[in-house]
């Protein structure tokens, strides 16, 4: 093997063991480059006289092309392995099983307040809305309760530390009855100075607020208001549209209702609305649902109306005990706690 072919030899050998481009490079420079051993070969021709210059000079050019063709070589192959190897780091399992994405679904409180929405729509009824932040007033002057009286203090709440344009500190409302006054007001606003009014039929659902924490009170809890006023509106149709929402509610023709006397500032005369299932666990048990009544002159006259010529009743209830008591559940705190494993139940 002549001096030339070893050179080949062993620039290929260098480069089929170069691991990285950079190191090919490097075995390169060795032979190619500018001191490198074919590099010198060929300023060696100088000094040769010139038809052996000739001879040598095309054998080195021949053995030059053979160690590019074989660097050449190398290149792609350690490009293609580079490429090969990016490939299989990013490679994307398309049998993998996507990842689950959870399904949400209606709060049993929430699926409540929806049934008692449609329920009274199909009689008529308004849906409101308003602040769960209400001043003095409308929580608790304008339903009849003033200042100083000791009714207020069955709703101990919670205060804001801001005061309203009567000096009177924000409360979380305490109840939705506010929403009667709110509602009704702005009702007669709308139709002021008219020589009839249309009647006033809503319910106003929502959160409410009391300084009370156990099993079956918790700080935050719903309430559902309802006001019908009228010309010619009585207790008898009180319990005319309560008795149906709740049969229908329940989805019980024979549940039991018993309204029983009690006191609210707001409303005269009271009653506090018990129901009793006529089968399941809870049978014949009076169950007390909502507070009731024939809306209080002086509330009238705050609603902006004359309660010589309107009347009519309101009631609040509480949809999370409607929940309990629909769905059989005993504690009230786990409708709050956001706990997956009891709300997906209700899915
Ligand atoms: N607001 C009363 C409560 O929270 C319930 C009620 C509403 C009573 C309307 C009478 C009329 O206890």
């Amino acid at each position: 093997m002549n001096e030339l072919d070893q050179l080949v030899d062993g620039a290929c050998a260098a480069f089929a063991v170069a691991p990285t481009p950079a190191e090919l490079e490097n075995a390169k420079a060795r032979y190619l480059g500018k001191s490198g051993q074919v590099t010198e070969l060929l300023k060696a021709l100088a000094s040769l006289p010139p038809d052996e210059k000739k001879l040598r000079g095309a054998r080195i050019n021949e053995a030059k092309q053979q160690i590019e063709a074989a660097l050449q070589q190398r290149r792609q192959a350690l490009a293609d392995a580079e490429l090969q190897a990016q490939l299989r780091a990013e490679a994307l399992d398309v049998t993998l099983p996507g990842r689950q994405r959870g399904v949400g679904s209606v709060h049993p409180v929430s699926r409540t307040i929806e049934r008692i929405e449609s329920i009274f729509a199909s009689m008529g009824f308004d849906v409101a809305d308003g602040p769960e932040i209400e001043t003095d007033w409308m929580n608790f002057t304008a339903l009849n309760n003033p200042a100083n009286h000791p009714a207020r203090s069955m709703q101990d709440t919670f205060y804001v530390d801001m005061k309203d344009a009567d000096g009177m500190w924000y409360c979380l409302r305490t109840h939705t009855s506010p929403m009667q006054v709110r509602y009704a007001r702005a009702h007669a606003e709308r139709h002021a100075g008219a020589a009839t009014m249309p009647e006033i039929r809503v319910i106003a659902p929502g959160r409410t607020y009391r300084v009370d924490s156990d099993a079956t009170h918790s700080p935050m809890f719903h309430q559902c208001e309802g006001l019908w006023i009228g010309e010619n509106v009585s207790f008898k149709d009180l319990k005319a549209v309560f008795t149906d929402f709740c049969r229908r509610f329940f989805e019980s023709d024979d549940l039991q209702l018993r309204f029983r006397p009690s006191f609210f500032p707001f409303t005269e005369p009271s009653a506090e609305i018990d129901i009793a299932f006529s089968s399941g666990p809870l049978q014949g048990k009076w169950l007390e649902v909502a507070g009731s009544g024939q809306v209080h002159p002086n509330v009238v006259r705050n609603y902006g109306l004359d309660p010589e010529r309107y009347i009519g009743f309101a009631f609040g209830m509480g949809p999370d005990r409607l929940t309990m008591l629909r769905y059989g559940v005993s504690d009230l705190r786990l409708f709050f706690e956001g706990d997956l494993r009891f709300l997906s139940q209700f899915r």
